[in-house]
C-alpha cells in the first residue's frame, strides 16, 4: 500500500478489519468500510473515513475506482468487490478462493494446486477482464511483522478491539462464537 491509495475493508468491526483499518490509517490510506449501524462509532473511532452501513446500502452503489479491497465475505461480495475498484487495483480474500499463487507458496502437492487453479479460475478470469489484480492471502506466522506491529500497538499508533474473552475450558463456545459471525473485534482464548 502507498500514501493516499483508497482502500476497502469490509467487515470492519470484525477481528481482522478492526486491526485492518488501523493499520491502512497508519501507511496512509484513506478507509471505507462496511459494518451494521451499531458498530458504526467503533469503526470510526478506529480512523474509517467512509462508513457503509451493510444492511441498509450497497458497497457498489457508494465506492469507485478504489485501489485495494479486503474480501473477508462470501462468493457474491467478492464478484462485487471487483466493480468498485479501478482499472491496476488489487483485489485481495482472505476468504478465498485460493489462488494457485498461493499453492506455490505453501508448496502443495500437484493435485491439490490444481483445485486451488479450477477454485480461483472464475474470479480471475473476471480480474483479468477489468484489468484488476486477484490473490488469496493467508495469515503467515512472522516474529519480525509482530514486532512491527507491538512497536506500533506500544506507541499508541494502534489499538486492540475485545469483544470477550474465554477460559481455555470453554474453546468450543468460543469457536461457536466466532462463527456465529457478530463479534466485536477480537475474540480471546486464555491460555493460562
Ligand atoms: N486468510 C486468513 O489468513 C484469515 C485470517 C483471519 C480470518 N480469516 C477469515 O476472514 C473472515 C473475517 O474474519 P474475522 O475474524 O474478521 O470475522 P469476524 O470477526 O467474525 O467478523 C464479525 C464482524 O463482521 C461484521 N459483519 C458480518 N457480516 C457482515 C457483512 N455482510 N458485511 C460487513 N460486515 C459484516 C459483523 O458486524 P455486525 O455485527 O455489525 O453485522 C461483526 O462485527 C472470516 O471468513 C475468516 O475465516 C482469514
Amino acid at each position: 500500500m502507498q500514501k493516499g491509495q483508497r482502500v476497502f475493508i469490509q467487515a470492519g468491526s470484525g477481528g481482522v478489519g478492526t486491526f485492518a483499518i488501523q493499520l491502512a490509517k497508519h501507511l496512509g490510506a484513506t478507509v471505507a468500510t462496511t459494518t451494521s449501524a451499531a458498530n458504526v462509532a467503533l469503526v470510526k473511532s478506529l480512523g474509517a473515513d467512509v462508513v457503509v452501513d451493510y444492511k441498509t446500502q450497497d458497497f457498489e452503489d457508494v465506492l469507485r475506482d478504489y485501489d485495494v479491497v479486503l474480501n473477508s465475505q462470501d462468493g457474491e461480495t467478492l464478484e462485487k468487490s471487483l466493480r468498485v475498484l479501478k482499472a491496476g487495483g488489487k483485489l485481495i480474500s482472505i476468504s478465498g478462493p485460493p489462488d494457485p499463487q498461493f499453492g506455490q507458496e505453501i508448496d502443495a502437492p500437484a493435485f491439490v494446486k490444481l483445485v486451488m487453479r479450477l477454485l480461483s479460475s472464475g474470479i480471475r478470469r473476471k480480474a483479468r477482464s477489468r484489468g484488476v489484480g486477484y490473490s488469496f492471502l493467508f495469515m503467515k506466522a512472522s516474529g519480525s511483522k509482530l514486532r512491527e506491529i507491538t512497536r506500533l500497538f506500544d506507541a499508541g499508533v494502534i489499538r486492540r478491539v475485545i469483544d470477550r474473552v474465554f477460559a481455555f475450558e470453554s474453546t468450543n463456545e468460543a469457536l461457536a462464537y466466532v462463527e456465529a459471525g457478530r463479534a466485536k473485534g477480537k475474540v480471546v482464548v486464555k491460555v493460562k
